[in-house]
Parts: C-alpha cells; structure tokens; sequence
C-alpha cells in the first residue's frame, strides 16, 4: 500500500480505537521523553492503554520510554501523557514517529506539550536544568511533511515562523515563577543518533546558534504546527554536550539526572496544564 495511505488508515484505527478505550478524550495531550516519564505516576484517576494494543502504533524501544498511553487528571485539568515516543533512530519512518501527534489532532486535541532530554551546548546551562524550546535547528530532522500532502491537517507549506506556540511559552515562563523552578529558553536542534555527536558537531551546532541538542522533538513539533496545534515544548538539560566538559557521554547519566529533575518538572509541568485556558479544536 501507498506509504501515506497505509499512515492516514494507521491514523484513523488509533484514533477510533483510543476513543473506544477512554471516557472522556482530554484537550492536552503530553509526550513525556526519556527519564521523564514518572510525570506521569502524578496523574490521578488514570485511563492505561499500552502502545502495543492500539492499532498503527509501534513499539516503544528506547531506554526510559514505556510504551504507555495514560489519560489522567494533573491537577484540576484532564490530560493524554505518552510515556515514551518513537524515533527514527529505533528504525522507524518519520511517518510513524509522528503518527501519534496526527491521532491526538484527529481526537481534537489541541495543545501538544512536547518534553525531552537533551544535551547542553550553551555554557551558561548546566546538568539537571529545564530549557524552553523557543525555536529549532531542523537541518538533519527527517522531513515529516514529505510526500503527499494530508491536507485534512494543514497546508503543503505551513509557517514556522512561531513553531512554538507564545502564548504557551508565556503561561511555562510564569507557571516556572509560581512554581520557583528555573527555566532556561533556547534553541534546540535535531541531531539524528543513535551515536551522541562529536566535538566537532557541537562547535558547528554552537556556531549555527543552538543552545541544546537531541534526537527527538522536531518532527513531532512541525507535525502539529502543519495541523494546526499549540505547540510547547521543555528540554531537560541531562548532560553537557560532547566536548564541552570534556567527560564522555553515556545513556545511564541521561536517564540517572532525568529522573533527579523528575519532581521539579513534575510539579513546573502541572502548573502549565493548569494554567492552559480551556477549548476545544
Ligand atoms: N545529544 C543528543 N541527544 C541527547 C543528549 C545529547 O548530548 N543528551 C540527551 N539526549
């Protein structure tokens, strides 16, 4: 079958089946990256539906993701949290690492808060802090919008002049005052992995204008813009990039300071579910 084909049916049977599955279908959906997943043990009254019984959805690989679909109240407001994403670097297509964000528009969703860990390349920034994406560096990202166009989404062409919702950004930056949890803002580019980068990469990324760098995020980010969505999205800085410490980088000190981080961006990421005014698409 045609590659969008068999995406846009893969769509329609995940939407169809998780509106099957839960009560109530939130208007805030969350994708909680690596170690970040415990934000989700702070939802209450939870709906559960592992990835791998919903229809069109791929495997969750990656260390620190777990595969889960969790409908739950943070705080006073209902929300859908992915406990774990999906990577090209895994071996998937594009297509599938956005499939979700599509599926969370096609229920009617429509704010979509994107979380990672990344590493710092900015020397002001250091382990453990939480970093605002403002803008991005999607250079070498997978083209999520190749081929045909699914105009039920959005334009051939959509804008990214603000792929990152302001109006968001505005309700992080004071849910980061109330909260007292510092929040850094920055530019994040798309770094393809598996491998961390070199030296070499980082000075060149630096000199591009990036503040920190991962390996997820970005098609995900454009995939909601093209259709439409507020887009926010919060890094968690768990290690500086290669060579700016000099130290050698390895997955478990990711997952070791994303988990450290976990209750201060718990508590930062409840504050701005709470304060996200309350509309449907
Ligand atoms: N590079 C790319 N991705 C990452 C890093 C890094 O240094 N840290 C966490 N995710």
């Amino acid at each position: 079958m045609d590659r969008i084909e068999n995406h846009r049916r893969n769509i329609a049977s995940a939407a169809e089946f998780i509106k099957t599955r839960l009560a109530r279908i939130p208007d805030i959906a969350v994708v909680l990256g690596s170690g970040l997943g415990p934000f989700a043990s702070s939802l209450k009254n939870t709906e559960t539906i592992p990835y791998t019984s919903i229809p069109g959805f791929s495997r969750s690989t990656a260390p620190g993701h777990s595969g889960l679909l969790i409908a739950g109240d943070a705080g006073s407001r209902r929300v859908l949290a992915m406990q774990g994403r999906f990577h090209c670097y895994e071996g998937y297509d594009v297509l599938d690492t956005i499939l979700p964000v599509r599926v969370f528009r096609t229920l009617g969703i429509s704010n979509l808060l994107l979380t990672n860990a990344a590493g710092g390349i900015n020397p002001g920034f250091a382990e453990g802090a939480l970093m605002l994406i403002r803008d991005h560096i999607g250079f070498l990202a997978p083209p999520a919008l190749w081929g045909e166009n699914l105009s039920e989404f959005g334009p051939r062409f959509p804008d990214m002049t603000r792929a990152y919702s302001n109006e968001l950004s505005e309700i992080a930056v004071k849910a980061s005052e109330t909260v007292g949890v510092k929040l850094n803002e920055g530019v994040y580019v798309y770094a393809p992995g598996a491998q961390y980068e070199t030296p070499a990469e980082i000075r060149a990324f630096k000199a591009l204008g990036a503040d920190a760098v991962g390996m997820s995020t970005v098609p995900e980010a454009v995939a909601g813009r093209h259709a439409g969505m507020r887009v926010l999205a919060i890094s968690c800085i768990t290690n500086m990039a290669a060579g700016i410490t000099g130290r050698e980088l390895n997955e478990l000190e990711v997952l070791e300071v994303s988990k450290r981080v976990s209750d201060g961006f718990s508590r930062l990421m409840t504050e701005i579910i709470k304060n996200i005014p309350e509309e449907r698409a």
